[in-house]
């Protein structure tokens, strides 16, 4: 019989609030550099709505909204009510500004309406999903017909595990899976996947509703 999850969504929200503070300034400087790379590759266009997952400081934002322009709708959300009102100031600073919601939530309980988004980004934030198959689950569901799912970091898969190892305490065991399991998770969300890249500056995951 499957073992029940634990609910670690208290610890991990606690973890990510007392982070916020120096997030930014703890971050590497290419973290940022190498996600305009990805996004660049990407074809983000002009109206979309898309969907920020785990947006810590919004570091997304500001590049998202560039390519979505004023048309467009970003959705925020993350645990973190720390991480939160980091964002909601990075935000004030960008213009043109997309339409922009700001959610305090765990993306696992579905927190929008299913069908919406041309693009649901998972920035950073995969590995600290409980249930990751789950999580893969809901973000399909988010996503209109023709819609991506880019699940992305700014290193490779090693560096990241290596990385949580070394944290240690909550995020520990805070891993990205093999690509096997990735390709199944995917498939069984009802998604085709069109890229699965880990190289050493950036692990990216491109699928399609
Ligand atoms: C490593 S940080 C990355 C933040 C940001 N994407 C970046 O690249 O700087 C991971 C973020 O995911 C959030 N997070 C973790 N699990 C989450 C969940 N189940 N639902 C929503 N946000 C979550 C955390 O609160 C944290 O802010």
């Amino acid at each position: 019989m499957a073992q029940p999850l634990q609910n670690n969504i208290p610890a991990i929200r606690a973890f990510f609030d007392q982070l916020a503070g120096h997030w930014d300034a703890t971050v590497s400087p290419r973290h940022g550099e190498r996600l305009e790379r990805i996004l660049r590759r990407l074809p983000i266009a002009a109206g979309e709505r898309v969907l920020d997952v785990g947006c810590g400081t919004g570091i997304l934002f500001p590049m998202l909204a560039k390519r979505v322009g004023e048309t467009g709708c970003i959705a925020s959300v993350d645990l973190s009510h720390a991480m939160l009102l980091k964002t909601s100031t990075r935000i004030a600073g960008v213009m043109p500004r997309p339409a922009s919601l700001l959610l305090e939530a765990d993306i696992t309980l579905s927190p929008f309406r299913k069908g919406v988004f041309d693009w649901v980004f998972c920035n950073s934030c995969f590995p600290h999903f409980e249930d990751q198959r789950g999580a893969c689950d809901v973000m399909a569901g988010l996503l209109c017909p023709g819609g991506r799912l880019v699940i992305c970091h700014s290193e490779s898969r090693e560096a990241i595990n290596a990385l949580h190892r070394s944290v240690g305490g909550i995020v520990g065991g805070h891993e990205l899976p093999d690509d096997g399991t990735f390709r199944t998770m995917v498939r069984r969300a009802g998604l085709v996947l069109e890229s699965l890249e880990d190289r050493e500056d950036a692990f990216l995951l491109i699928a399609r509703a």
